[in-house]
């Protein structure tokens, strides 16, 4: 009896511990243990309840995940019905809502409104007895939504007991589900590895989620809840008398909401805060598409009442939209500098996420595969933010008899040479190498631009026209031109053809890292240039390695090896070098560093988790340069960790087997 009630007594303050560390991870974003932390809580109690089955309560934090429901979602009425909001597209008819607000409430002073970014997901309302959630269901049409219990409670930020001793008799709150834009872009990589549909955008991916028969898959999707309003509450609860006071009641009881929070008086602010809620939109980490205005007082949100389905008190904003439809009219092959055939659409221009597009890339046929996508097809065309613009899907319903299929290249478009796919690799390349005149065009951008030789003036532009107008063939050709043959192109003076001659003479002092770089080796970026260099010291050395002596190098492995053995051992590409070295490209010697130079010599360093300060590339070869060893795994002959933000498997392992753990700091003191 009494090891049960101790039993008994720790079951309860693990759960009460563990809604706590979720309340202060989820809520107040505030975590206050590692991640491990709470996994070994989580633990504990299962495996207590496991012993003990009479102990479970479904209120537990255990009990996030339950059975499959035997048939699908029922029916649910909603007692006060979800209401939707009228759209603002433009400023102009939000200062006409404005002035309705006020006409109807007789104001002559400035409205009170809280704004708040619209989320982009789902609109559910969850049903709290005494404390407890027992209903969630999804808006449906407003009036009936569907039971989605099951799927809510797999939600960990949704609480499933209000934080409260005192718990109303009844309590909806109401909110939106979402799926933040990591999970959205993990979850569609894995589809794309597995060859299978991705999701069009975090909407509908959190949209299939929450509508999925099995809660242990949407438990898996990691969705996100803010709440951003009630439905019923009973009556020995005491509402706050403007929506911000009522939101915090939310937030106190349990539910997250967003922190995105502003308000504002009278149009001109809500304007401005409209403006910077769009500038900041491609930085939050989940998707908006709009601002929803709200007068803040429930009294004049009373006296306001609603048309229809909507509030008279609130309004949306929307954003440009991020996705339009348009035709895909035909597909080209874009040549790229180690001779991959990217297909491109091209496409009637549409308005998309506030620019006119009319091309987009298609990545590789297999991703034109993947998409079964065709010439004349209807397609959704994706552009958020500065990102490129995407094809993301098909609208096959739209399909002309005409359509027609996209044929695989055989010739490289620009030079006739063979098309070839290697083998497990998704791209197809131009083997033409330096014979393709695209291929040479892209190698001498390359060669010119600032991480390579930084021939200050040599912009892409001026490249193609140099090649164009056959000024220059191949990359050494550079370093023949003269002041009057640049001189006398349109739009280059007297003045711009001398600093371009005295930008090239100068890139010539280099370094051998950047020299190995800018030679466009596929696969060998700067980072791995650096290695050679500091490996081989000589750029004779390089050229007698071999595959195998090449793979000791650091972050050399068999493909990117094979590719520096092959490059070399092209006639073309040796012609091409030994011009440039004669051209009078030089660098100077690199010493062996003494001991002393190596402060870090012997340890083994692991980096694992966001860092913020320095790439990830940046902080290994710095640690290289000063002696230390950086491994990919953590295991007993590790002696440092730097742990970066969302550190996980690995800064639990270290922290398990007693190593030092640093954080990104450190690299300013190195
Ligand atoms: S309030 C009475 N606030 O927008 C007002 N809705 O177009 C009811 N939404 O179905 C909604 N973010 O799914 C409100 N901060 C926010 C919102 C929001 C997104 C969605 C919600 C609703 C739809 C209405």
């Amino acid at each position: 009896m009494s090891v049960n009630q101790n039993i008994q007594t720790r079951v309860e303050e693990l759960r009460v511990v563990i809604n706590d560390h979720n309340y202060q991870y989820y809520v107040l974003d505030e975590p206050q243990v590692p991640d491990s932390e709470y996994d070994r809580l989580l633990r504990e109690l299962i495996s207590l309840e496991k012993e003990h089955p009479e102990l479970i309560t479904e209120d537990s934090p255990s009990q996030r995940v339950g059975s499959k429901p035997d048939s699908g979602f029922a029916e649910i009425t909603h007692e006060v019905p979800m209401l939707s909001l009228d759209n603002a597209m433009e400023e102009g008819e939000f200062i006409a809502f404005n002035k309705r607000v006020m006409d109807k409430l007789r104001l002559t002073k400035d409205v009170h409104f809280l704004c708040e970014p619209k989320l982009d997901g789902l609109a559910v309302s969850l049903r709290y007895e005494n404390g407890l959630l027992v209903q969630a269901a999804t808006r449906g049409d407003g009036s009936v939504g569907e039971n989605i219990t099951l799927n809510i409670r797999t939600i960990q930020s949704i609480p499933l007991k209000l934080r409260t001793d005192n718990p109303p008799t009844l309590l909806e709150a109401r909110g939106e589900v979402f799926m933040p834009l990591d999970v959205f872009d993990k979850l569609n990589q894995e589809a794309k590895e597995q060859a299978r549909k991705v999701f069009a955008n975090p909407r509908n991916a959190a949209a299939g989620s929450l509508r999925q028969l099995d809660p242990s898959i949407t438990a898996k999707r990691k969705l996100a809840f803010y709440a951003y309003s009630m439905g019923v509450v009973s009556d020995d609860f005491v509402l706050a008398e403007n929506h911000l006071d009522r939101l915090k009641q939310l937030q106190q009881l349990g539910f997250p909401i967003t922190s995105e929070l502003v308000s504002a008086n009278g149009s001109d602010e809500v304007i401005k805060t409209f403006e910077s809620m769009q500038n900041k939109r491609a930085s939050l980490p989940f998707e908006i598409d709009g601002m929803v205005v709200k007068v803040n007082s429930i009294a004049q949100q009373e006296e306001l009442g609603f048309v229809s389905r909507a509030p008279r008190w609130a309004i949306a904003m929307k954003f440009p939209a991020q996705e339009e439809m348009t035709q895909l009219l035909d597909v080209d092959f874009q040549v790229g500098r180690t001779g991959a055939l990217t297909p491109v659409a091209r496409l009637e221009p549409v308005f998309v996420g506030g620019v006119t597009v009319s091309n987009a890339t298609l990545h590789n046929m297999d991703e034109v595969e993947r998409l079964g996508i065709k010439i004349g097809d209807t397609v959704i065309i994706r552009r958020a933010g500065d990102v490129i613009p995407q094809v993301v899907s098909v609208i096959e319903s739209r399909r002309p008899n005409t359509a027609k299929s996209i044929p695989y290249p055989t010739t490289c478009p620009v030079c006739d040479s063979k098309a070839v796919k290697a083998e497990g690799e998704a791209v197809i390349r131009c083997s033409g190498g330096l014979i393709c005149e695209a291929q040479r065009t892209q190698a001498i951008k390359h060669f010119a631009s600032r991480k390579a030789m930084d021939i200050d003036g040599l912009g892409d532009k001026l490249v193609d026209i140099f090649v164009e107008l056959k000024l220059i063939n191949r990359i050494s050709d550079l370093f023949k031109l003269k002041h009057e043959q640049i001189a006398n192109l349109e739009r280059m003076g007297d003045k711009s053809a001398q600093n371009l001659i005295d930008a090239i003479l100068a890139s010539k002092e280099t370094t051998l890292a950047k020299f190995v770089y800018s030679l466009g080796i596929r696969e060998v970026g700067e980072v791995t240039a650096k290695n050679l260099a500091n490996h081989f010291r000589s750029l004779e050395a390089l050229l007698a390695a071999d595959k195998e002596i090449l793979e000791s190098v650091d972050d050399v492995g068999p493909i990117v090896a094979q590719n520096i053995v092959d490059f070399f051992a092209s006639e073309i590409n040796q012609k091409e070098v030994n011009a440039l070295i004669e051209s009078g490209i030089n660098w100077p010697a690199i010493e062996l560093k003494s001991d002393a130079d190596l402060p870090l010599k012997g340890k083994t360093f692991v980096i694992t988790g966001t860092l913020h300060s320095i790439k990830r590339s940046e902080a290994k070869l710095l640690l290289e340069e000063k002696g230390a060893k950086v491994s990919g795994s953590v295991s007993k002959n590790t002696d440092v960790l730097i742990a970066g933000e969302k550190a996980g498997s690995k800064l639990k392992k270290a922290q398990d087997l007693g190593i030092k753990i640093l954080d990104e700091s450190y690299f300013d003191s190195i």
